[in-house]
């Protein structure tokens, strides 16, 4: 399975704070927010990552990541020179996927909780339809919406419905088939001019071929693409970390766990960094 990082748009809820930086790489506590969704897809299995952003903030991606060989991974960039919809993420990248499974995280999305590695694990394993990920909030008209049978199958789905259908929100966490390109192709823009995650969705669904996790209560979704949402995320962040040992979404504490670099390669990454994060990761050598 290859992945796509989406982290570009505008941020426009954050101005003036993403007017010259893009929103994804604002710190969430003690790291990078992109981190984030990239460890996400690390933990599903992914290793071959393609960024893509506006071609203003791709340097700094790549002053960020680099090539990816430090945490066993690949990055490789691409630009959206606009916000056109997520769906476009598979015509950008259409190259990059070459005709094999890949799924899709966009660079707001901040994913954790018990359970959810396992989810992840599986849902990098597909190989024949779509898998998403549902979680349930209070206010379903703000986003894409499934409706679910009672064996948990979706019967529908639907973008920002006025009369939503049932609370289970669509999250920024997507896995495809290698057919996902072909898909994204047939997808005409939406009436606010965006080709549309949820036409993908959709397309799967008719087949029968979408399947839906739905993340436990126990799980947290965090987008941080407000003023409050960002704060929140970071105060939940440094709250975990704080009351136990771990960090949260450390790409290189999963690279090393996941056995995409030894431990010595984790140590140097760790002696690279003169404070409590290169701190940390030294000591997870010296505790396992
Ligand atoms: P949004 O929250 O819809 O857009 P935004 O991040 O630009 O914020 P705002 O509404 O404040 O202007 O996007 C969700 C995520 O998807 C975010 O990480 C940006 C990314 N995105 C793209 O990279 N390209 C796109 O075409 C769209 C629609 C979103």
């Amino acid at each position: 399975m290859k992945g796509i990082i989406l982290a570009g748009g505008h941020g426009t809820r954050l101005h003036p704070i993403t007017r010259a930086v893009s929103k994804h790489l604002l710190p969430i506590y003690d790291k990078p927010l992109v981190y984030y969704p990239i460890t996400t897809l690390m933990l599903a299995g992914v290793r071959e990552i393609l960024v893509i952003s506006t071609p203003e903030s791709l340097p700094a991606f790549r002053r960020l990541l680099g090539d990816g060989s430090d945490w066993g991974v690949t990055f490789s960039y691409a630009a959206q020179s606009e916000p056109r919809g997520l769906a476009e993420a598979f015509l950008i990248g259409a190259d990059f996927v070459d005709a094999q499974p890949c799924a899709l995280a966009l660079g707001d999305n901040v994913f954790h909780g018990a359970g959810l590695t396992g989810q992840l694990i599986e849902a990098g394993n597909l190989t024949d339809g779509a898998a998403i990920f549902t979680y349930k909030v209070h206010d379903p008209h703000r986003f894409g919406i499934v409706e679910l049978g009672a064996d948990g199958n979706p019967i529908s789905i639907e973008e920002k419905p006025q009369t939503p259908k049932s609370n289970w929100a669509v999250t920024g966490l997507y896995f495809y088939d290698a057919n996902v390109v072909d898909i994204a192709r047939r997808v005409k823009p939406s009436a606010r001019g965006e080709t549309e995650i949820t036409d993908v969705n959709a397309d799967y669904l008719s087949r029968g071929k979408l399947r839906v996790f739905q993340l436990p209560r126990g799980t947290a979704w965090l987008d941080a693409g407000t003023t409050d949402s960002l704060l929140q995320a970071s105060l939940y962040v440094q709250t975990l970390e704080q009351r136990q040992r771990f960090r949260i979404a450390c790409p290189e504490e999963v690279a090393w766990r996941r056995g995409f670099i030894d431990g010595p390669q984790l140590r140097k990454l760790g002696d690279a960094l003169n404070n409590d994060y290169g701190t940390y990761l030294a000591s997870l050598l010296d505790s396992d």
